[in-house]
């Protein structure tokens, strides 16, 4: 078994950023700049933000974070995006989710101008994608994509297996797998809470990417000797022995799968750093074809 490191992956491509971001400076062209909202107290949320903020700094990308209240109305919500819209010192919006119920997400998404869009939510930029197209992929599975990329995992012919069919995740990490690119070029399947005989169908597996949300959902009889295995779930977990109060698991067994596997990303330290090097690498391109 072998560890699909994200920190590593990540760093390699943070440092990349550096540089690519010091030469615009040098060049006197302007640098990259992230808008990132975030509304009411999610805890994760905060967490997910405050880490996106912490790694422009690292790469010398200006941020900006608007925190508001969680009772903000959607129309106020949406004229702040429209502001950042059309202001054009801001290459990247983003909109951190979940939204408090009163909002809807489709309205917000829809709200933020596609190009733009470097969480890739925009369904101009998923039709492009679900099209081969060049343009913003969804920072979770474009980052996985890269860590396969990293470590170069022949993935050419593969089945893969996807547990989870949401926006953010499940449904583009299909696409992208299955798209005739290196990493590709899988057979997927993609299960959901409806498919029947679900561990029969994971053991089918030559990959297994678990985007459901359940803590150790996947366990060791799920899996094919010798499979990849790639965890996107990030659940806390209530530990008093902790300093957080709480632990984070991922949707594998991790203990009791990993030595099946021929490769496996831990949690944390797996897909979660190379979501925010992909919205990183999404910010740098919105900016490089603007300016
Ligand atoms: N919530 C969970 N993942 C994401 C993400 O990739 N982008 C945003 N905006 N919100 C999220």
């Amino acid at each position: 078994m072998q560890i699909l490191d994200g920190k590593k992956a990540a760093q390699a491509i943070k440092e990349k950023l550096g540089i690519d971001v010091a030469q615009r400076a040098a060049e006197g062209k302007k640098i990259p700049h992230l808008a990132a909202i975030l509304v009411g107290r999610n805890g994760a949320s905060e967490t997910y933000v405050a880490a996106k903020v912490k790694a422009c700094e690292e790469v010398g990308f200006k941020s900006t974070l608007i925190r508001l209240e969680d009772d903000i109305s959607e129309n106020r919500l949406l004229d702040k995006i429209e502001e950042l819209n059309n202001d054009p010192d801001i290459d990247g919006i983003l909109v951190q989710l979940p939204l408090p119920k009163h909002i809807s997400d489709e309205n917000v998404i829809n709200t933020i101008v596609p190009d733009k869009d470097v969480d890739g939510f925009h369904p101009v930029n998923i039709g492009k994608m679900v099209q081969g197209q060049p343009t913003f992929i969804p920072a979770t599975p474009h980052g996985i994509m890269l860590l396969l990329e990293h470590y170069k995992i022949e993935t050419k012919g593969k089945h893969a297996i996807v547990i989870g069919r949401s926006n953010i995740v499940g449904r583009p990490m299909s696409i992208l797998l299955s798209e005739n690119t290196n990493p590709g070029n899988c057979t997927v399947t993609i299960c959901h809470s409806q498919t029947k005989n679900l561990k029969e169908v994971c053991l089918l597996g030559d990959i297994v990417v678990a985007a459901l949300g359940r803590p150790e959902f996947v366990t060791a009889d799920m899996v094919k000797e010798g499979a990849i295995v790639i965890d996107v779930g990030i659940t806390r977990i209530e530990d008093a022995s902790k300093k957080s109060g709480f632990k984070l698991k991922g949707d594998v067994d991790f203990e009791k799968v990993s030595p099946r596997s021929s490769w496996i990303t831990p949690v944390p330290g797996g897909v979660g750093p190379m979501t925010i090097a992909a919205l990183l690498k999404n910010t740098f391109r919105s900016c490089e074809t603007k300016n």
